[in-house]
């Protein structure tokens, strides 16, 4: 059975508390984790979106340890079984963020591996430029839901031009159920392109914390050792 054999990770969730337009209060941060337990699920990246337009990097890293220390005091206080929740955040892309002296802080952990968050228009020459000279910063861009930019940004050019970057690619759990988006990632799981799954989840209604149907459509259509491998990448990305 797979889920004893490796552990299972959700690699993008807005699980804390007022942080951004994720979860709107402890409570709920507690029921997300809970439910994503109740899957199996033995890690969760908290990436709360940063927009360099409205933040910076040092209030936005204290306001999300700050719900993170609570959200982790709530949980030892009532001794409560929930998943190790790793601080992240979801980048969108800036012009000069490969600069940023700070921007190793809304990495994932202490790595320098950092979700990135691509427009859902156009994609301008300068980001691959940004994204080419993050590289060359010592940084890994992982880029977050690939699959939500098949109906603005041709897959050809997906393809041609951020997929040919030494870039990592986080799909979200939903993909099966969506048609288009679901043949794209299906291409990339057969060329080993996904390397983590994330639940996007922002709350416990239109946005719920839900993993199984991408780790069981995984495991149904490439075998438990694709899911293996995806999920060994994502473990990999967090340390
Ligand atoms: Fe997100």
């Amino acid at each position: 059975m797979w889920k004893e054999s490796f552990e299972l990770i959700d690699f993008h969730t807005h699980i804390l508390a007022g942080v951004d337009d994720g979860a709107p209060d402890i409570e709920t941060s507690l029921q997300m984790l809970s439910h994503l337990t109740q899957q199996g699920v033995d890690k969760v990246v908290s990436t709360s979106h940063f927009y360099d337009f409205a933040d910076d990097i040092g209030s936005f890293v204290a306001r999300r340890d700050e719900a993170l220390y609570r959200l982790e005091r709530h949980i030892k206080e009532h001794d409560l079984y929930l998943p190790d929740i790793i601080p992240a955040a979801e980048v969108r892309i800036y012009a000069g963020m490969w600069q940023e002296p700070q921007l190793e802080r809304l990495c994932i952990g202490d790595t320098r591996n950092i979700l990135l968050e691509m427009p859902y228009d156009h994609w301008s020459d300068w980001m691959y430029s940004e994204i080419y000279s993050l590289i060359a910063k010592g940084y890994t861009p992982i880029i977050a839901h690939i699959e939500r930019y098949v109906d603005m940004i041709s897959t050809k050019e997906i393809e041609n031009s951020l997929l040919t970057l030494e870039v990592m690619v986080q799909c979200n759990a939903d993909f099966p159920s969506l048609r288009h988006e679901r043949r794209f990632v299906k291409k990339l799981l057969s060329q080993g392109r996904i390397a983590a799954i994330g639940s996007d989840c922002h709350n416990m209604q239109s946005r719920k914390p839900d993993v199984s149907q991408a780790f069981d459509y995984i495991s149904r259509k490439f075998g438990d050792e694709c899911l293996e491998y995806i999920m060994k990448n994502s473990l990999a990305l967090l340390i």
